[in-house]
């Protein structure tokens, strides 16, 4: 971050809580790299007053800001626009403020997406397995429907909620995701679960490994522990590649950024980021 004057452009993260964040040392470390004049702060704002908060910030005269939990459905009904993407996901994660009016996107899907990438591990037209329901696994049941996984299965403790996930999808981008495990064997398996994260980091969201192989790789969107047991156990089955969250926690902010910035970012900052603001 540049030193803050009097033409430094706001921005911030939206959740409740937001003490945990590291998305202002994200953003702050991206201007400060770019040499943009743009702070970014942590924004603690309970759900009763998200009408005010989010409308406040074009009175404020923000760039934008990103949106967490619990607020990332809430806050689509107070926006002017809202991206196809972000409309197909059914949540915001991204605001952009433009001329007074609200621009909503999502970039988790694509910062998913891009984390395997990195970790070597392809998407199209491979059998993958998701495990949980929850508004993690949404975005990208339909991203993965689109670009084209040969098929995606969720799998959660609550069979209802998988099966309304699968309508979701259906309505959302008219896509046949499955709801059992019906497949012997999977390609890719993605925990989107809290199982496994710290404090419970004993607790492993899959019980059956047998069909993974040397042709399996694994993703897991829990980044504390940085290797959940799944991810460990996955690895000695013979798992080819594991990605944690933290790459998607990563990519989510830099497209965002861009976003904010209306400026393309060299993606390499990847690994600076995990460096300076990770210590990894
Ligand atoms: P969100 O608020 O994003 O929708 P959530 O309601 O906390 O998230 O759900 C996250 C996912 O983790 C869900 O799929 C949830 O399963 P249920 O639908 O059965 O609640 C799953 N999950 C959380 N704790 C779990 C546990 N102990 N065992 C299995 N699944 C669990």
């Amino acid at each position: 971050m540049n030193e803050i004057d009097g033409k430094t452009k706001l921005l911030g993260l939206m959740g409740y809580p937001v003490e945990h964040t590291y998305s202002p040392q994200m953003h702050n470390y991206i201007s400060k790299i770019y040499n943009r004049n743009y702070a970014y702060s942590a924004l603690s704002v309970k759900p009763e007053n998200l009408c005010d908060a989010i409308r406040g910030i074009v009175a404020l005269n923000y760039a934008g800001v990103n949106v967490t939990a619990p607020h990332k459905e809430q806050v689509m009904q107070y926006l002017d626009f809202i991206s196809e993407d972000a409309r197909r996901y059914g949540s915001v994660n991204t605001v952009r403020v433009e001329n007074g009016k609200l621009y909503g996107y999502n970039t988790d899907a694509d910062g998913f997406y891009l984390s395997l990438l990195r970790g070597g591990i392809e998407i199209i037209g491979k059998d993958v397995l998701i495990l949980g329901a929850g508004g993690a696994a949404r975005p990208i049941c339909v991203k993965f429907s689109l670009i084209g996984a040969k098929s995606v299965t969720v799998i959660n403790r609550t069979q209802s909620r998988a099966d309304e996930l699968a309508e979701f999808v259906k309505n959302s981008c008219g896509k046949t995701i499955l709801t059992s495990r019906a497949h012997s064997r999977y390609d890719v398996v993605i925990n989107t679960t809290s199982v496994g994260m710290e404090p419970n980091v004993k607790e492993c969201p899959l019980d059956d490994f047998s069909f993974v192989d040397s042709n399996t790789a694994a993703a897991d969107m829990i980044y504390n522990p940085s290797e959940t047991v799944f991810l460990k156990k996955m690895k000695e089955h013979g798992a080819y590649a594991t990605v944690n969250g933290l790459g998607m926690l990563i990519y989510q902010g830099i497209v965002a950024y861009e976003i904010f910035t209306g400026e393309k970012i060299d993606h390499n900052i990847f690994d600076d980021i995990k460096r300076e603001v990770f210590g990894l």
